[in-house]
């Protein structure tokens, strides 16, 4: 689904990350992982995990940020959308933590589009800001991933991150492109939910933790950023060189790599932090615009790419002229 029907642009960015971070090293003191084989096969040298934080407590503190960011207080907000695979409760959803948090009056909601739900977010954003419904609408991006691996599996808890990054998203034009896809493949990546103590179950499931496939994932992910790239520049009848920023999804440096040499572009335009926080779902995306923001990387009139991809399989991309 694309559409240019569209009308967006980010007026403000925060993150809320756990203080403990935990390096290659210390998860050495766990299981048996080599540092070695998790920095060459994924890029990441530490992650952030929750103690005693919340996903309500990272959220606030990301959304706060963000508001204040944008200039407003949150009596100036007039939206809540969280994308999350799962807040603190599976309901009241996440979006009303928050609200209740900051003291935000408004309506507000969860979506999980996995790691690409803050590019879904962002879509469902512009639907209502385009439609006149609202006019500051808070996105966060929150997951606590440690909650969601089996840490007795080192070949999915050493990738995996907690934290959550927020953005204030007003009318403007800064959004020129978004497209959005779903297939349905549950066995590549899920993670099982249990069916409760009902008598009347017949078909027992427990609790489970992430699984994956992670060379099919992969590959899906190359190709996948690599298409969408062209059917942006397609779209928009724009030349790859005026892409200043490549923003992609953190869930390896190696996939990042691959579409970067697949299309011969230069390390600077692919900004990463994965090596910091490991894989936070849908929360690599904003952050990594939190971060550019706070580094004055990102340049009135830059031209931004960003992609992501993950369980559904689902993937987005979109194209950002930065105002
Ligand atoms: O966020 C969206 C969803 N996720 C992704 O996009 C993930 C995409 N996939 C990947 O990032 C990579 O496929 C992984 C990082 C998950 C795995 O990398 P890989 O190069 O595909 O390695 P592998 O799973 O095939 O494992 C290779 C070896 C295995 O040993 P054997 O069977 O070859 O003897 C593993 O046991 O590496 C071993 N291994 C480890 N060794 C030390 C797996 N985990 C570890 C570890 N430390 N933590």
């Amino acid at each position: 689904m694309n559409g240019m029907n569209m009308s967006l642009k980010i007026i403000g960015t925060g993150k809320g990350i756990p203080a403990r971070h935990v390096s290659n090293k210390d998860l050495a003191s766990f299981f048996d992982v080599d540092d070695d084989w998790i920095v060459s096969r994924t890029g990441i040298k530490k992650r952030h995990i929750c103690t005693d934080e919340t996903i309500t407590d990272l959220s606030a503190a990301a959304a706060l940020q963000a508001i204040e960011k944008s200039g407003l207080t949150p009596s100036g907000i007039d939206l809540i959308i969280c994308s999350t695979i799962g807040g603190d409760f599976r309901t009241p959803s996440l979006a009303c933590c928050v609200l209740g948090r900051i003291g935000a009056k408004c309506p507000a909601f969860d979506i999980n589009a996995a790691c690409t739900g803050f590019i879904y977010a962002l879509k469902v954003a512009s639907g209502f800001l385009s439609a006149g419904d609202a006019k500051n609408i808070l996105i966060v991006s929150a997951e606590m991933m440690s909650a969601q691996v089996d840490w007795n599996d080192r070949s999915t808890s050493v990738l995996f991150g907690d934290g959550a990054a927020a953005c204030v998203v007003a009318n403007g034009g800064a959004l020129r492109y978004i497209n959005l896809l779903a297939t349905e493949n549950t066995s590549i990546l899920n993670i099982p939910v249990d069916t409760g103590n009902s008598p009347f179950v017949s078909r027992k499931r427990e609790r489970g933790y992430v699984q994956m496939q992670g060379r099919e994932i992969f590959k899906f992910a190359v190709n996948t950023v690599e298409n969408e790239i062209k059917h942006a520049l397609n779209a928009l009848k724009m030349p790859l060189e005026q892409i200043n920023w490549f923003i992609l999804h953190q869930a390896n440096r190696r996939i990042i790599d691959s579409v970067r040499t697949k299309l011969h572009q230069p390390q600077e335009k692919f900004p990463v932090n994965i090596d910091r926080y490991g894989n936070l779902s849908s929360v690599s995306i904003p952050l990594l615009l939190f971060e550019m923001q706070e580094e004055c990387k990102i340049k009135p009139g830059d031209t931004l790419f960003l992609a992501a991809f993950g369980a559904g399989l689902t993937a987005g991309s979109c194209v950002v002229v930065w105002e």
